[in-house]
């Protein structure tokens, strides 16, 4: 599923099941942060006009999936726990080349995005097809359409602003990195955990 070198292995879904209240809030805050990321974008490249449209659209889907998780948990009677370190995101982050040039950079943040988008799409549909609570489980159904949009649309900004870049194969580089780092994960019942 999109070009993923590892399947999240079933066992995690149950550890997330099984501790659904630390798994939704650390869930609300990767929304979040997907939101953030999406602004961040914009700050570094203003320049880039339909990157900057289709950005914005994004974080506002990103803040709109953060305030329905909020409203799962706050259904249930909990509230949203303390923003904790992403370990597997900031792994990620650290294959992103910062001062060769600026489309290096540029092609980079936006392959790490969509590299985050296909996990955590590929984690959706594996809480969609594994919870009980039939209402999550179409909830996550949802979202993992919704993230594999937004996986397209780092792609393919990916691909339209690259000039010297082999985008394919800078995709192909970043599988094989984020392999070895989720590899080490699938033991916690946070969303890349
Ligand atoms: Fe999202
Ligand atoms: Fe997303």
């Amino acid at each position: 599923m999109l070009g993923l070198q590892l399947a999240t292995d079933a066992r995690w879904a149950y550890l997330a099941e099984h501790n659904l209240a630390e798994l939704l809030s650390d869930h609300a805050f990767c929304e979040h942060k997907a939101a953030t990321n999406a602004l961040t974008m914009i700050v570094h490249f203003p320049e880039l006009t339909e990157m900057v449209e289709m950005l914005s659209q994004v974080a506002m889907e990103e803040l709109e999936h953060f305030r329905q998780v909020h409203q799962l948990i706050a259904e249930r009677g909990w509230r949203l726990g303390n923003d904790k370190k992403d370990h597997y995101v900031n792994e990620l982050l650290k294959f992103v080349r910062k001062g060769i040039n600026r489309e290096t950079y540029l092609i980079d943040r936006l392959l790490f995005a969509a590299m985050i988008e296909a996990r955590s799409c590929e984690r959706f549909k594996l809480l969609a097809n594994t919870i009980q609570d039939k209402a999550l489980a179409e909830f996550y159904h949802q979202l993992m359409i919704s993230e594999a949009n937004h996986y397209t649309i780092f792609i393919k900004l990916a691909k339209k602003y690259a000039t010297t870049i082999d985008v394919d194969h800078r995709w192909c580089e970043f599988l094989a990195f984020e392999k070895s780092v989720v590899e080490k994960y699938g033991n916690e019942p946070t969303m890349h955990g």
